[in-house]
């Protein structure tokens, strides 16, 4: 029996994270205490916006929405627009403005309070960049120890936007040290499983035919988004990279995960944003973050498609 997870969803939507998202919310095993944004597919004001955005499609009005960093903590914003396009969920036509604000709570003071307000049952999910994540531990130290679980999208032993770095990781690799050195349980989603997560049109067509609003939308988010994948990478399918986290919240069996050790490279020329995952054991360091490195696709497009005919027509 998979216990109920309290989450905050820490995120910079974008396609895939909207889906995750989505997924989320779908799904009764899942208790969305909040939803924080951060610079990463695109600025941070345009994130929130998409978050807002997608919690009206979803009819989550009840979950506060709090804006997080725009920058990581040393580097300058980099932003991955080319994959996720200027609004950072170009496809779909969504409504303009959003029918409630941001809460005034920064996203890291959001993270501190309710992690601090917890029995110790938080998991965070970041699917972005590390930054409001890493900011409330260097803040409030005292809630290290109060977090559950990071169940993350991030990293991997290959790169995306670099040979040796995954985007998420690579915007913010001083971030992600602090977080994978803090000693918090991490569940690591990098693209050696998320790259196994690619829709194709077969999977989009089994969407379609769900027929309702959501399903619709998310039909167009993955028709956007595997143009782009096609275009940038050659790709024949949209690795909907996010909503493995959500996934392996609601169903760990979906996944095969390792724990093995992951140190992260905040120095090299052409390695900065590495995850140096020490999958034989060479290092002799303490493992310190569960490995997804394969899932079951009958489960999780089985999952996905599940949670999209919940919502109403
Ligand atoms: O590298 C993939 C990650 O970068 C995903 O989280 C995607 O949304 C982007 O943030
Ligand atoms: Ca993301």
């Amino acid at each position: 029996m998979v216990e109920k997870r309290k989450v905050i969803l820490d995120c910079d939507p974008g396609h895939d994270d909207a889906i995750s998202m989505i997924l989320a919310a779908a799904n009764d095993k899942i208790e969305i205490e909040a939803i924080t944004t951060v610079a990463g597919n695109v600025e941070v004001d345009k994130t929130t916006l998409n978050a807002l955005r997608v919690c009206d499609i979803i009819g989550l009005k009840d979950v506060p929405v709090a804006e997080g960093q725009n920058r990581p903590m040393v580097r300058e914003t980099q932003i991955a627009e080319s994959i996720h396009g200027d609004s950072g969920l170009d496809g779909p036509n969504l409504p303009e403005v959003p029918s409630k604000e941001s809460i005034d709570q920064h996203a890291v003071d959001l993270i501190i309070e309710k992690v601090m307000e917890s029995d110790g049952d938080l998991t965070l999910v970041p699917t972005g960049p590390l930054t409001n994540i890493a900011m409330a531990m260097v803040k409030e130290p005292k809630i290290v120890p109060k977090i559950k679980e990071i169940v993350l999208m991030g990293g991997g032993t290959f790169g995306n936007w670099t040979p040796a770095a995954e985007f998420n990781i690579w915007v913010d690799a001083e971030a992600a040290k602090v977080v994978f050195t803090s000693g918090v349980p991490i569940a690591m989603f990098g693209l050696d499983v998320t790259h196994q997560a690619q829709a194709t049109d077969e999977t989009i067509e089994r969407f379609a035919q769900i027929d309702n609003p959501v399903s619709e939308f998310v039909v167009e988010l993955l028709r956007f988004f595997k143009k782009t994948y096609k275009e940038v990478f050659g790709f024949d399918g949209a690795p909907i990279h996010d909503a493995c986290t959500v996934a392996y919240l609601i169903d760990p069996s979906i996944f095969e995960c390792v724990d093995v050790r992951v140190d992260i490279e905040t120095k090299g020329e052409f390695t900065y944003g590495m995850t140096c995952v020490d999958l034989l054991g060479v290092t002799g360091r303490e493992a310190n973050t569960k490995f997804a490195q394969s899932l079951d696709q009958d489960k999780f497009w089985d999952l996905l498609s599940d949670a999209l005919a919940t919502y109403s027509k």
